[in-house]
């Protein structure tokens, strides 16, 4: 009976854990296990949305060579949704206007395309531009989003009063795995919350500042009044969190502003960056247009393969002087990945000693062993490759430009 009795307590003690375990894990495995890649609406079109719109982007994905360079998500924003939901179901209904054949015929077309397809929502009770939110919804748009077969879903913090975040994040998450249909969950609540500290078990990558604009430093006034943050804000806010991120939960400083208004060197520096703390790499322009500098700078291999690299650890800023910031990211095989950035106004020359410097990432427990192996370098934008950091590197870096380097063990 005793025996008896340990036992019952034991398989009692068991079934606790294990139902602690499983309501721990509440997403999708390895659906990122690097940052993801993509296209998103908001950055350029807003809620002026259509499905020509969304065909368009789709086709130029592929024939820009996007699709080929590892672009495979295109996320619907905002404005997708008509003002009401169904008056019977309660379902979400998309803008028969903007959407005459319905999400479930252009999820299909995108997936025809060999790419993936991502929707928007938000934890309150509308989205940011008004349409219906998901909150007291999580289960039934859960499964309306697995009716579509969407891939991608990225849910927002608009009119959420006081709820709280850890919560309604993890009841969409939940949502979404119990809808059984493999989903990456993309929080977006601004880094209000410190989402990097919980938000790990939920989505698979989480926003860590304010809404990106196309500019580069400081802040600027749109015409509303509303202020966006600059690239360079966004980077100062997220290169502290680097510890937080790895695979399958991101850091995301927001999505792409390269097409956007910048000038090239500009945008060559905002996508460097995003590539030395891989970010998701979420394009925001008009792909069916783009320029062939923005072209080359998004579609970048060495650039992408940093951002893609498998190991996955996000890059650190190592040193500042005279306005240029020297960042290192340690890659797989050994490699790492240099990027100086002049954030000044002028000019900036740039000499780097590597065997006098002693670069060693904390976090990954990483070492640039320069003094003792001899690294090839790839200049990833100049696309040189005939140095060797046997001798001092020295460059001229233009304003706002960045000098990106991959160096290779040999
Ligand atoms: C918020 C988000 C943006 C975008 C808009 C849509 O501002 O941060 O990325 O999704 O809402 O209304």
């Amino acid at each position: 009976m005793f025996f008896k009795l340990i036992s019952m307590k034991k398989i009692f003690i068991s079934i606790l854990v294990l139902t602690s375990i499983q309501s721990f894990s509440q997403k999708f495995e390895n659906l990122a296990p690097t940052p993801p890649m993509g296209w998103n609406s908001w950055n350029t079109f807003q809620t002026n949305i259509s499905e020509d719109l969304v065909k368009g982007i789709a086709d130029s994905m592929v024939s820009s060579g996007m699709k080929d360079a590892g672009y495979t998500y295109l996320v619907l924003d905002d404005g997708w949704m008509a003002m009401q939901r169904d008056s019977i179901t309660g379902n979400l209904v998309p803008d028969p206007i903007k959407f005459p054949h319905g999400m479930k015929a252009l999820v299909d077309y995108v997936h025809s395309k060999g790419l993936k397809f991502g929707l928007y929502n938000c934890a309150g009770t509308k989205t940011c531009a008004g349409y219906p939110g998901t909150r007291g919804y999580e289960y039934q748009d859960a499964r309306f989003y697995a009716s579509l077969g969407i891939d991608y879903l990225k849910f927002d913090w608009c009119y959420t009063d006081s709820i709280n975040a850890q919560e309604a994040y993890g009841t969409m998450g939940k949502a979404l795995v119990t809808a059984k249909q493999p989903i990456i969950f993309s929080l977006c609540e601004w880094g209000t919350h410190k989402p990097w500290l919980w938000a790990a078990k939920d989505g698979q990558l989480w926003r860590t500042t304010n809404d990106i604009g196309a500019c580069f430093q400081g802040e600027f006034d749109t015409s509303s009044g509303w202020k966006p943050n600059c690239v360079m804000t966004c980077v100062d806010q997220n290169e502290p969190l680097r510890k937080y991120a790895g695979p399958n939960h991101w850091n995301d400083p927001d999505m792409l502003e390269v097409g956007n208004g910048m000038s090239v060197a500009e945008d060559r520096t905002h996508f460097s960056l995003w590539c030395m703390m891989a970010s998701p790499l979420i394009a925001g322009n008009d792909i069916r247009k783009m320029t062939a500098a923005t072209r080359q700078i998004l579609t970048n291999k060495q650039a992408i393969s940093i951002n893609q690299d498998a190991l996955g650890i996000q890059g650190w800023r190592y040193a500042s002087k005279d306005s240029v910031d020297t960042w290192f990211k340690p890659l797989s095989n050994g490699d790492w990945a240099v990027c100086f950035v002049n954030r000044s106004r002028q000019p900036q020359k740039i000499s780097f000693d590597w065997n006098n410097e002693n670069v060693q990432d904390n976090i990954s427990l990483q070492q640039l062993n320069a003094g003792t192996i001899q690294y090839k370098i790839v200049d990833v934008w100049a696309g040189k490759n005939n140095e060797t950091t046997n001798k001092t590197f020295h460059a001229d870096i233009p304003s706002h430009d960045v000098v990106m380097l991959k160096l290779m063990k040999q």
